[in-house]
């Protein structure tokens, strides 16, 4: 087979879920634009946003609620790609209180878990993929977060114990890395201060972008890795060498 068209996703259907800001709007942007029929969620009502979702059908959606998730995948007929960008953080200290620790968990983790479990069988009859967005603290851990640090840690294992459990059924699990990439949920860390700094240890001397990240979401998702399940694809310009 032939991998010229590879990264053409014209027949396929693809859910980001939490592709309502940042980094899944960018994955979104590069599904739709790659000819994929794409749909994202948010937390809130789409009109409350100030994306433009017109290339999109968005769906409202907390994954802390269990029936919000169950009630998505019943709206939803038929899927090839799941992308979970869904992710959250404590800052002052939150994630040292118990329950900031279990609302991270909940939503990084167990709501990627029942996000893989309700979307299953859409993805075995149309062979697909999932991939999820863990990060780069699942290697090097950030000192203020240990809920979001364990929950992304786990999320790399949920991805290789769910592809081990679904590759004979033809479903694939992959997940991305990022390292640091401006966006709401890195506002306090990302000001051109900050970039300066970082560009002097970082051996690509700039933050990410949601496309460089998307680049790797598109090949994970596509034919090209066909044979590839299981993996983590770190994409940090180098920050974790
Ligand atoms: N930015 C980085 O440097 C970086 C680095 C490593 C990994 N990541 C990971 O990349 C992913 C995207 O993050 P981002 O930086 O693009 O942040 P973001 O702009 O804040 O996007 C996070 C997404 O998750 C959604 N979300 C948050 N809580 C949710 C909940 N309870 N239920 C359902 N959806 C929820 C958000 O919805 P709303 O828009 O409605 O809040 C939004 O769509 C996350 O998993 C994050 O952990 C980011």
């Amino acid at each position: 087979m032939s991998l010229v068209n590879a990264l053409n996703f014209s027949d396929k259907r693809v859910l980001v879920c939490g592709g309502s800001d940042g980094i899944g709007y960018g994955i979104a942007t590069a599904f739709h634009h790659a000819g994929a029929e794409v749909s994202v969620t948010g937390t809130k009502e789409q009109g409350q946003y100030d994306n433009d979702f017109s290339a999109f059908t968005f769906y409202r959606l907390d994954v802390r609620n269990e029936a919000e998730i169950t009630s998505l995948a019943q709206r939803i007929d038929t899927l090839d790609v799941l992308v979970n960008c869904v992710g959250a953080v404590l800052w002052k200290k939150g994630e040292f209180e118990r329950q900031g620790f279990e609302q991270i968990l909940s939503i990084n983790l167990s709501g990627a878990m029942q996000l893989c479990t309700e979307f299953y069988d859409h993805l075995v009859k149309t062979q697909g993929s999932i991939v999820h967005l863990d990060s780069v603290v699942s290697i090097n851990a950030a000192v203020n977060n240990p809920a979001y640090s364990a929950s992304k840690a786990g999320l790399v294992q949920l991805t290789r114990a769910l592809a081990k459990k679904w590759g004979p059924s033809g479903v694939r699990v992959n997940t991305v890395a990022p390292g640091m990439v401006p966006t709401k949920m890195t506002a306090n860390q990302s000001s051109p201060e900050h970039e300066a700094q970082f560009g002097q240890t970082n051996p690509i001397a700039r933050f990410g972008t949601p496309q460089d990240i998307a680049g790797g979401v598109l090949f994970l998702a596509s034919p090209m890795a066909a044979y590839v399940t299981g993996q983590q694809l770190v994409i940090d310009g180098g920050l974790t060498l």
